[in-house]
């Protein structure tokens, strides 16, 4: 079976302590931190730029997962690499060129996903695989935490497995693939079970009070 990671969502995070929040995380285990940036435009909600990105930088060493919920993003790429992210992750539907979105981002040196939204279709992401690092199935509609998964799109991280796997099986690079929106104990075995690698948290890790706990419960390795 294939290796877990759980990247914390900060969006669910004490904002008013929030490097004291990912250092938290980052020793209870987390393997990555998933930052959502949200313009109000993109989706019905603001949250942080690439100011606060720059200034949580400094408090863990885990790759920093910027899940970007922004159009247009590309006037935005390189600010965004500058403050720190490790991966960057853009929807489809946030401008014209996805293909030239990712190769700017890996031009940056960086690591590239895309994001689907749930009625977005997998064939979205099909023809710009070999400048993916990283594919994020949304299982809640982007812009906030808290809500509840939506099982409809198990089907489509089940598709996004076997597409991932043909692609490493004929030479291509290895694609990790995300679940983000409604993660909890109950619903990660199901993400896993469909073929999904890493799992994003919010309310499953920072809204309860054992950050260690919670990230091995996700992870598949909490005491039962
Ligand atoms: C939603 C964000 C998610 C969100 C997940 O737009 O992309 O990362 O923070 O929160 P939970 O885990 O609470 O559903
Ligand atoms: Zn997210």
């Amino acid at each position: 079976s294939r290796p877990i990671r759980i990247a914390p969502s900060l969006l669910a995070a004490d904002f008013a302590r929030l490097g004291e929040e990912v250092r938290a995380v980052a020793a209870a285990g987390a393997d990555w931190l998933h930052l959502d940036i949200m313009d109000g435009h993109f989706v019905p909600n603001i949250s942080f730029g690439p100011v606060l990105v720059r200034a949580l930088r400094r408090h863990a060493d885990i790759p920093f997962d910027v899940h970007l919920m922004i159009a247009p993003a590309d006037p935005y790429l390189e600010a965004f690499a500058a403050a720190g992210a490790d991966l960057i992750s853009l929807h489809p539907e946030a401008g014209p060129h996805l293909h030239r979105s990712l190769q700017t981002i890996r031009g940056l040196g960086k690591r590239a996903g895309v994001v689907l939204n749930p009625a977005t279709p997998v064939a979205a992401v099909e023809n710009v695989l070999d400048l993916c690092d990283l594919i994020l199935v949304m299982s809640v509609n982007p812009g906030f935490g808290g809500q509840s998964f939506l099982g409809s799109q198990l089907g489509k991280i089940a598709a996004l497995r076997r597409m991932i796997d043909a692609h490493v099986a004929a030479g291509g690079q290895p694609i990790a693939l995300q679940v983000d929106g409604g993660v909890t104990v109950e619903t990660a075995p199901r993400c896993i079970e469909a073929g999904a690698d890493v799992l994003v948290a919010g309310t499953a890790i920072f809204g309860r009070p054992d950050y260690a706990e919670s990230i091995a419960a996700l992870r598949g390795t909490g005491r039962a």
